[in-house]
């Protein structure tokens, strides 16, 4: 990494700024415009000479480079990644007032730890749809301002939370205050059309979601680690639009470096639009639609993907959480996740590979396997890889609290996750097996 300081300062903005995938899309997009990439747009005709692309379908977004003619020659070789980050998001009717406080209600989206969304100050952002002369328009809105708050029930009032656990109905206790009864402002609608200085009435719909307005933060004595929401998945979303950025100014020799980041990998990819949807498929057919279908199922044949996503460091409070024959630390290095029930999608092929890549460019790994007697989480790796048919590795870095409000990474790792996914896309890993 040229600029070490540079890369994680880089990280920390987009992060910050990617407060719904929808937004996060977006800070991609302009990382990709500065490198010269372009944008296209499904319902147009491709142009599928050699350049730059990416195309955005709502939060979801697929790149890729074509060098020459003879790209397709070795296949794809593919990041994969998630905009979306469990978190606490707006139902349609936002009326609800209490003992003279203004409300609104949430639903849970994925799985979160729902208590660290207490005592929070908490922003919005995410899309509005609003009618303006006949016509209906998607508008993004992001509120950094601290605007609302779930508070948590005082200790006096739960005398038994710290020895029985805090147990959270999220129909009930997850409702946060915005306002008193009694002011200007009538409902929280009133609010958001005022933060985009239109009428209530224009207002038809949105897809919000709430934020802790902390920005992310380098902390532990030697500034090692990376404090912040959404860990799970930007920061393999940084890296991999960082990694194929870079990859203009060099020319990659018979192959199509592509990324892709999906929504809804939090909550099963099955969407228009995440992992189990035609979009990857779809680009690849339009791609190869100028070649014979037997070169199209050739170049498959000798694509990979990476699947990169958030694994679990060991955590020193709870060994007995883990398989300690596979421990994992953070600033440990590329963390290769294996399961032999299909939760990972790499094979022992897959981890051969990434452990050359690594070894022959001096960067750490370490395997992760989930304890036998557990149930294993799960990435968008077995989706593509049942879709496409072709070789998917899991893999990611090391972080503790996962699914929290705000999570913790090392910032050496993310340098490392940048440099590997770079080697990859140039080079692949299919070399003489
Ligand atoms: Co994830």
């Amino acid at each position: 990494m040229e600029n070490p300081q540079s890369h994680t300062l880089q990280l920390m903005e987009f992060m910050d700024n990617s407060t719904s995938p929808y937004h996060a899309v977006k800070e991609a997009s302009e990382i990709l415009d500065t490198a010269g990439f372009n944008r296209i747009y499904e319902d147009h005709d491709w142009d599928l000479s050699a350049g730059a692309f990416y195309v955005i379908r709502d939060g979801s977004m697929i790149s890729w480079i074509v060098s020459d003619a003879t790209s397709l020659g070795n296949g794809f070789a593919i990041v994969a990644a998630h905009t979306d980050s469990p978190n606490l998001r707006l139902k349609p009717v936002l009326t609800g007032e209490k003992f003279g406080l203004k409300q609104f209600g949430l639903e849970t989206y994925g799985s979160p730890l729902l208590n660290t969304w207490l005592d929070r100050d908490l922003g919005i952002s995410g899309r509005l749809i609003i009618s303006k002369n006949d016509s209906l328009i998607e508008t993004l809105v992001q509120i950094n301002d601290p605007i609302c708050r779930i508070p948590q029930l005082a200790i006096h009032l739960d005398r038994t939370v710290n020895d029985e656990g805090l147990i959270l109905n999220p129909q009930n206790h997850l409702r946060p205050i915005w306002n008193d009864l009694g002011s200007v402002m009538e409902t929280f609608k009133d609010f958001l059309a005022s933060q985009i200085s239109e009428p209530a009435t224009s207002l038809k719909s949105w897809d919000l979601m709430l934020h802790d307005v902390q920005s992310a933060t380098r902390i532990g004595a030697e500034n090692q680690w990376l404090s912040s929401g959404r860990i799970d998945n930007l920061v393999s979303c940084h890296s991999a639009i960082t990694a194929i950025k870079d990859l203009t100014e060099q020319k990659v020799q018979n192959r199509i470096p592509m990324v892709c980041l999906f929504n809804h990998e939090e909550v099963g990819s099955t969407s228009a639009t995440g992992a189990a949807s035609n979009f990857l498929p779809s680009v690849v057919e339009r791609l190869t639609s100028q070649h014979k279908t037997s070169d199209k199922y050739r170049a498959l044949s000798k694509s990979t993907l990476l699947s990169a996503d958030g694994a679990h460091a060991t955590h020193p409070n709870y060994p007995e959480k883990h398989d300690i024959e596979h421990q994992i630390s953070l600033n440990g290095g590329i963390v290769i996740k294996r399961n032999n029930n299909e939760r990972y999608a790499t094979t022992a092929t897959g981890q051969a590979f990434v452990q050359t890549l690594c070894d022959s460019n001096g960067l750490p790994y370490q395997l992760f396997s989930n304890r036998s007697d557990m149930n294993c989480g799960s990435t968008i790796g077995p989706v593509t890889s049942a879709l496409l048919g072709i070789e998917t590795i899991d893999i990611g870095i090391a972080q503790l609290s996962m699914h929290s409000s705000r999570e913790l990474c090392g910032v050496e790792d993310a340098e490392l996750l940048t440099l590997f996914m770079k080697l990859y896309l140039k080079s692949g890993l299919f070399s003489n097996l």
